[in-house]
C-alpha cells in the first residue's frame, strides 16, 4: 500500500448516469475498508473550486445502490477549463489535505483530469460512468445496461401503438456521437433499421430496406432507431425526409431524451459500478494513476487518461451486420 494515500475525494461530473451511485458507495466502503477517510466532492469540478467538499462515510452510502443520479450531484464545469480555475481547484484539494480523486463521468471529465494531472502531482483515478458507452478502455461504461433497457422498454411500447395504426415511427435515442445505445436499442428491440453516426445510412437505402420489409412481411408498420448523432439528422429531419420521398406510411417521432439517463440501475450496472469503484480504490493504493479504470473481457484494466479519450472504441461490425440480417 502506497503510505501517502490516506485522504482520498470522490466525485461525479458530466452527465449522471444510473449505477454512479453504487460506485460512490464502492469507493467509500472500501477506503473504509483500508482505514482511508473518503471525502465527497459536491457538483463535479464546480464543487471543487469551490471547496465543497464533506466527508463521507459507510453510513452516508447506506440505501443508495438502488438510486438513480448521483448523490454527489453533478455539473459540466466552464471553470475548470481554464488555467485559474485548475489551480484554484488544486488549492482546494489541498486545503483539505487530499492525497487523491476518483472521477467518476465520461471523456469531458477525463479530458479535465488528464489536463490537471500534467499540471499537479496529486494521482487521480476515473470510473467510466456514462450512458453513452463511449469510452476506450472498457467494454461497458456504467449507466449503458440501465440506458438501453429503459430504451428498449420505450420502444415495446410503441411497437404496440405502432402496430395498431399501422404507423411508422421513428424513434431517436441519446448516445452523442456514437451508435452503442442505438445499435443495441435496435437489436434488442427488433428495429427495422438502426441510423447511428458510425454506419452514415442515407435516406435511399433506408427507403429500400422499409420498402422491402413492408413487401416480406405483410405489414405496414416499422419502427427505426436513430442515433442522435446520426450524421443525416436525428429522428425528425429524418422522418421529414422519408415524407417526402414515400408518403405511404403515416409517419412519428418520438425522442426517448433524459428518460434514458434516470431511473433505477439495471443489476449488470450495479456490478459494474461496484466492481469500478472498489478497484478504483485498490488501483491507487498500488500506485496506479492518472488512468481510467475498466472492465476488458471481464478482467479490471487500468488505460491511460490520454488513451481512454482519444482512441476510438468501436462498435462491434458483426452486431451492425447481424441487426441488418435479422430485421430483414
Ligand atoms: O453523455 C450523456 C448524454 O446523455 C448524451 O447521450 C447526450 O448527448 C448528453 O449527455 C445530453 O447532455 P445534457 O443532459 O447536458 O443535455
Amino acid at each position: 500500500m502506497a503510505k501517502d494515500i490516506k485522504r482520498i475525494a470522490v466525485f461525479s461530473s458530466g452527465g449522471d448516469a444510473p449505477g454512479m451511485n453504487a460506485a460512490i458507495r464502492a469507493v467509500v466502503r472500501t477506503g473504509t475498508y483500508h482505514d482511508l477517510h473518503i471525502f465527497g466532492i459536491y457538483r463535479g469540478y464546480d464543487g471543487m473550486i469551490k471547496g465543497n467538499i464533506k466527508r463521507l462515510e459507510t453510513s452516508n452510502v447506506g440505501n443508495i445502490i438502488h438510486r438513480g443520479g448521483t448523490i454527489l450531484k453533478t455539473a459540466r464545469s466552464m471553470e475548470f477549463m481554464s488555467k485559474e480555475g485548475r489551480q484554484a481547484a488544486y488549492e482546494s484539494l489541498i486545503a483539505n489535505d487530499i492525497d487523491a480523486c476518483i472521477a467518476i463521468g465520461g471523456n469531458g471529465t477525463f479530458t479535465g483530469a488528464h489536463v490537471f494531472s500534467k499540471e499537479y502531482d496529486l494521482p487521480f483515478i476515473g470510473i467510466p460512468g456514462t450512458i453513452d458507452n463511449d469510452l476506450y478502455g472498457t467494454d461497458y461504461t456504467i449507466g449503458f445496461d440501465t440506458a438501453i433497457n429503459t430504451a428498449v422498454d420505450a420502444v415495446d411500447k410503441i411497437r404496440d401503438t405502432a402496430d395498431s395504426h399501422n404507423r411508422l415511427f421513428f424513434v431517436e435515442v441519446m448516445g452523442r456521437n456514437s451508435g452503442f445505445i442505438a445499435l443495441n436499442t435496435g437489436i434488442g428491440s427488433g428495429a427495422s433499421n438502426v441510423m447511428i453516426p458510425e454506419t452514415d445510412t442515407s435516406i435511399e437505402d433506408l427507403i429500400k430496406v422499409l420498402k422491402k420489409g413492408a413487401k416480406r412481411r405483410q405489414k405496414l408498420f416499422s419502427l427505426v432507431i436513430v442515433a442522435e448523432g446520426n450524421k443525416n439528422g436525428g429522428a425528425t429531419e429524418i422522418a421529414q425526409k422519408v415524407k417526402e420521398k414515400f408518403d405511404f406510411y403515416d409517419t412519428k417521432v418520438t425522442i426517448i431524451g433524459h428518460l434514458q439517463r434516470g431511473g433505477s440501475p439495471t443489476c449488470m450496472d450495479r456490478v459494474l459500478a461496484s466492481r469500478l469503484g472498489h478497484s478504483a480504490v485498490e488501483g491507487l493504493l498500488s500506485g496506479e494513476k492518472n488512468k481510467m479504470v475498466g472492465l476488458v473481457n471481464n478482467q479490471i484494466k487500468f488505460t491511460s487518461f490520454k488513451d481512454a479519450i482519444s482512441k476510438e472504441k468501436s462498435l462491434q461490425n458483426d452486431l451492425i451486420t447481424m441487426a441488418e440480417i435479422l430485421a430483414l
